[in-house]
């Protein structure tokens, strides 16, 4: 367990899953976290994360309160509440890390006023199962010892690799909005099997199984796809003839194209946010 006091800024999906998973890994101590929610409704569900977590209404008062503040916070709403926390920034040495969609360190660094250490963070829904998959990336003035923080912040909720900050939106595209295009193969998947006549329940089942099956195989054998394509289809047999359906409809060509639209969507949000 570490020393450090922790601001959670935004008690969203995001903000609640990062808090569990440093309190679960026993890496932070939940006394030493803060969470800042403006919806006082959430406060005592926020409480309830664990014995000794304190929820604020005030993103300035946990700003005060933590070494590292994490912003979970939509990035339409970042740079305000950058602005807000600015007085605690002020001569301190406080790391900030945002998990935001398309907002640069660099615009980070400029609204919060100097030289602060700050970290951007690109991890996807999965983090509120400790399966997330994250990337992260320093600003200009974040030290070696503050990639280290932010990678235990997000091993605690998954796998973390770490990559120059002009792949930030590539990642976006990737991984951050990954979960989607997963859900939506799922959903195809389960109705195809209701329609060749099995029960919601069971294809449901089958699908879901089949996507973390293949998944581990990839990952435990550290084969490349299409090595684990070739083994599945045997000549004459299923699974070519569904390729072939696959290949005509330009099933890979779809998802490059959704992988390349959100990366754009997200340097659009970055460009939104300029000045
Ligand atoms: N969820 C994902 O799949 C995912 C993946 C990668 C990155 N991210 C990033 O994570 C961030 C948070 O996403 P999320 O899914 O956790 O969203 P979310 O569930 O909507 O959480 C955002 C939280 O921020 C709170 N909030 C709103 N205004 C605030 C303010 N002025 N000060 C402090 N808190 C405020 C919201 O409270 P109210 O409910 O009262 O509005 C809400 O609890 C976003 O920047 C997103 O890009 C999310």
């Amino acid at each position: 367990m570490n020393n450090k006091k922790f601001a959670i800024i935004g008690g969203g999906n995001m903000g609640v899953a990062l808090a569990k998973g440093i309190i679960q890994t026993k890496w932070a101590d939940p006394k030493r976290i803060m969470i800042a929610e403006p919806l006082k409704d959430k406060h005592e569900e926020l409480k309830g994360i664990a014995k000794g977590v304190r929820v604020s209404s005030s993103n300035l008062e946990a700003a005060k309160f933590a070494d590292v503040i994490v912003l979970s916070i939509k990035p339409q709403i970042m740079l305000r509440v950058i602005d807000e926390i600015k007085p605690a920034l002020k001569n301190s040495n406080k790391l900030l890390i945002s998990v935001a969609a398309g907002i640069t360190t660099a615009q980070m660094e400029k609204k919060a006023g100097g030289k602060i250490r700050v970290i951007r963070a690109m991890p996807n829904i999965a983090a509120v199962v400790r399966e997330a998959a994250t990337a992260i990336c320093p600003g200009s003035y974040a030290k070696d010892n503050d990639m280290a923080v932010a990678g235990h912040i997000f091993e605690s909720v998954g796998i973390v690799v770490y990559v120059e900050e002009y792949l930030m939106d590539a990642v976006t595209g990737l991984s951050g909005t990954g979960p989607m295009y997963v859900f939506q193969i799922l959903e195809g998947l389960s109705d195809a099997g209701v329609k060749a006549g099995l029960s919601r329940h069971t294809a449901n089942i089958l699908a879901i199984q089949t996507l973390i099956g293949s998944s581990k195989l990839i990952q435990e054998t550290k084969e490349h796809p299409a090595k684990l394509k070739d083994l599945v289809t045997s000549p004459g047999g299923t699974a070519i003839s569904a390729l072939h359906s696959l290949e005509k409809n330009g099933l890979k060509a779809l998802l490059i194209d959704a992988v390349e639209v959100a990366a754009k969507r997200s340097s659009e949000l970055s460009a939104d946010h300029k000045g």
